[in-house]
Order: structure tokens, then C-alpha cells, then sequence
């Protein structure tokens, strides 16, 4: 289900030429079951007319905090007291000027200063606006304060020049907002998660590599499901073929031996390791250091075999391990021996062919003394049938007090 469904969100749009953007992340929070209430400046009305954010709400456009009838609260800050959470997109240079100075002279800013729920802030301007000092620090002030600043985009803007203050896609502000309710609410809040995935690039020479067909997409989901409950999430990700979450710390890597050093590094202080990568097994005995001229009508490379990530891992005893594997037969049976192998508590198994690059799996989730099977679904709904799994069997391990911060 999604951490949207039956939240209270108060959007809050001011006066920037990216208002018609946001048309689209209203759309989007109400059809995941939120309930958006849209808060419009003066100025905001001047670039989109309410009748937008209505159409794609389903509730009234709010731009007068005397007009807010309320049983037993006062009218205009009843919106920030209920607020779930408060996002301000875009955010102009005026509207930060005012919220930083504590100013309440509109329904937005008295509901930002009445509300205890985070405040999440995607400032669009022009660039020059975004670098002035006054601006600078009004965004500082308000980071100090606890509310979350997302960075503005670099690229061309509506006037005819090129610099940083875009609003970012819609899909990073979404997903930031999936991440805050899920600090707040989520089911895995202050946990560390570390996910692997998509593919490994080995290197031949400075041009050619050996890789796989993973996409990425069921670490991806992975990653943005643990995110929406409430963990702390590092990706290491090798290359892909679509974005990454936002929301996560994002590492990305391209071979084996990257993408080892990396979850070494990530591993201190978390609970739960996703190893959803297709892990490359072999690399090249020697890379060439100027592209490979062809010669022969045989080339014969050599390979040599990379580490094992997990088995690299197998004595963590404090962490929950989840592998996974893609085999085009015997599926279970190689499953199973690699759980026990690997020292795992779970391993996802996937019919290779159907499944990597592929939009949906339909995969099996073993463990010692389960089997669970899926049926053939989206990624994004595999991902958190694995979560609910993890969370039902390994409770008390997940949500142990101490935890050794080393990572033997
Ligand atoms: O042995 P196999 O590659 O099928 O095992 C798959 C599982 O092991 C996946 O979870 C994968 O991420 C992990 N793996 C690893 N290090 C490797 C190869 C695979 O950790 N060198």
C-alpha cells in the first residue's frame, strides 16, 4: 500500500513560471490516496488559474485564511495543524523571504509557521535571484530550521539563458515526499538499508566491457520501498537502464570490485543488506590500455574470477542478508543451494529470461524454513512483497537495539 495513501498534504504553490510543473505532482499525489490540499499566492494565481489543481484534487484551491470554516480550531492555521506534510513547489525567492522572516500575511506562510508536520521546499527561479546573498541565506536559515531544501535544477530557464534554479522533475520532489512521511510513519524509520543493483561493466580496454542485461529496476524499487518505509537507504548501483530513486544516498559504481569496496563501506551500522545486483563473476585477466585492434578472426579473452560480495559477507551475523538469483532451470534447487552457500537469510529466486530487464518477475522468496511464491507482478509490488516478508521473519533481528558497527 502506499505510504500516500489517506495522507493529509498540503501543497503550497507561489509565484514562478514551474507552477504549471506541479499540476502534475497534484495529480500524482491524489491518484496514490493522499488528500492534497493546493495553497495558492497571489502571485501563483497569475501563472495557473486554481481550476487546474481542483480538476486534479478533487478539493477546493485555498488562498484565503479568512475563509477556512473548522470545527474547533481557528480557520486559518487548521491546514498546518492536520498537515501530514507541507511542500512548497515551487518555492519563489519571495515566498522563502517570508517564511524565513516568520511573516504570516497569507493562508501559505501562516500555514507553514502553525504546522509541526516537515516542510519540504523546492525553490524555482531565476538564477540570479537563487545566488543572490539574501536568497542564500534565507535558504540556510530555513535548512537550520529543519525544513528540507531540495536543490534546484541547472539547465535552460524560461528567459532566454542557461543556470541553476529549474524546479527539479516532478519525480524527485515525489520521492522526497515518500521519504519524509516515511521518517515519520514508515515501518523501517531509522533503519539502515544497504541495496545492490543493476549490472556490472567489466573493461576490455578503454571502450568495450563485459556486462549483463540487468536494468536496475527491482533494486530501484527495492531501494524506493525501503525508503517509503522509513529507512535510511544507500544504493550501490552499478549501471542501469533507468533513474535512480531520489531520496537515497546513491553510489554508483560500474565493476565487481567497485561495487565490493563500496557495500564495505556502506555495511557500518546497517540492519538489512538488499543484493539485488547481477554481480559480474568474471572479469578480464588484463585490460588493455589502448583499444584492441582487430587482427585475427580469433580473439580469445581470459578471465579471471571476481570476489564474492555476499560470501565476502557470510559471517555478518548481526546483518539480514537477502540475495537473490536468476537461473534459467532448476530454479528452487539452486536457489536453496545458494542460501545456504552464501550464509543468507533469504534469496529472491527469478526465472532469468522472464525476469532481468523486465518490468514484472514472478519470484519465489525462500528462506530456512519458508517458501513463498509470487505471482507474476510489476517490480515495484515484488519489491514490497520482499519487505513485508523480511519485516514478518526477521522482526526481533531488524529491530534490535545494539548493533556492532563493524563490518567482519
Ligand atoms: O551465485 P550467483 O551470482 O547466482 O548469486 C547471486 C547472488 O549473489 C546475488 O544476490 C548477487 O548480488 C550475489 N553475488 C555476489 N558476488 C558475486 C556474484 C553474485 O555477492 N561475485
Amino acid at each position: 500500500m502506499s505510504i500516500m495513501r489517506g495522507k493529509q498534504i498540503v501543497l503550497g504553490v507561489s509565484g514562478s513560471i514551474a507552477a504549471y510543473k506541479v499540476a502534475e505532482l497534484a495529480r500524482r499525489l491524489t491518484l496514490d490516496g493522499a488528500a492534497v490540499d493546493v495553497v495558492m499566492t497571489e502571485a501563483a494565481k497569475r501563472f495557473v488559474g486554481p481550476a487546474t489543481f481542483q480538476g486534479l484534487t478533487g478539493r477546493p484551491v485555498l488562498d484565503d485564511m479568512w475563509a477556512l470554516p473548522e470545527d474547533g480550531v481557528v480557520g486559518h492555521v487548521a491546514l498546518g495543524q492536520r498537515a501530514d506534510l507541507v511542500v512548497i513547489a515551487p518555492a519563489s525567492a519571495n515566498t522563502l523571504a517570508r517564511i524565513a522572516a516568520g511573516i504570516s500575511d497569507d493562508l501559505l506562510t501562516t500555514t507553514v509557521l502553525a504546522t509541526p508536520a516537515p516542510v519540504l521546499l523546492a525553490p524555482a527561479m531565476n538564477p540570479h535571484m537563487l545566488a543572490n546573498p539574501a536568497t542564500q541565506a534565507n535558504l540556510s536559515t530555513l535548512r537550520q530550521r529543519g525544513m528540507t531544501v531540495i536543490e534546484p535544477a541547472y539547465g535552460r530557464m524560461a528567459e532566454p539563458m542557461i543556470g541553476q534554479g529549474r524546479l527539479p522533475d516532478i519525480a524527485e520532489i515525489e520521492g522526497l515526499i515518500h521519504g519524509l512521511l516515511g521518517q515519520r510513519y514508515g515501518s523501517l524509520r531509522g533503519l539502515k538499508v544497504v541495496v545492490t543493483a543493476g549490472a556490472n561493466y567489466e573493461p576490455i580496454d578503454p571502450v568495450r566491457f563485459i556486462g549483463n542485461r540487468s536494468s536496475g529496476r527491482q533494486g530501484y524499487a527495492l531501494a524506493a520501498e525501503a525508503r517509503d518505509r522509513g529507512a535510511k537507504v544507500v544504493l550501490v548501483s552499478g549501471p542501469a537502464a533507468i533513474e535512480p530513486p531520489a531520496g537515497v544516498e546513491l553510489v554508483r559504481v560500474e565493476t565487481a570490485h567497485e561495487m565490493e569496496q563500496a557495500v564495505h563501506a556502506a555495511l557500518p551500522g546497517a540492519r538489512l543488506l538488499l543484493m539485488c545486483a547481477a554481480v559480474a563473476d568474471y572479469r578480464a585477466a588484463d585490460v588493455a590500455p589502448r583499444k584492441l585492434k582487430k587482427a585475427d578472426d580469433e580473439f580469445v579473452l581470459r578471465l579471471v574470477r571476481n570476489p564474492d560480495i555476499l560470501a565476502g559477507i557470510a559471517q555478518r551475523s548481526d546483518l539480514i542478508k537477502v540475495g537473490f538469483a536468476a537461473e534459467t532451470d532448476n530454479l528452487i534447487e539452486y536457489a536453496q543451494a545458494k542460501l545456504e552457500r552464501k550464509g543468507l537469510d533469504m534469496i529472491v529466486a527469478n526465472e532469468a529470461v522472464a525476469s532481468i530487464g523486465s518490468a514484472e518477475s514472478a519470484a519465489t522468496l525462500i528462506s530456512a524454513d519458508r517458501l513463498i511464491q509470487l505471482p507474476q507482478q510489476p517490480k515495484q509490488q515484488t519489491a514490497a512483497a520482499i519487505l513485508d516478508a523480511v519485516e514478518t521473519q526477521f522482526a526481533a533481528r531488524l529491530h534490535m537495539q545494539n548493533i556492532r558497527n563493524d563490518t567482519t
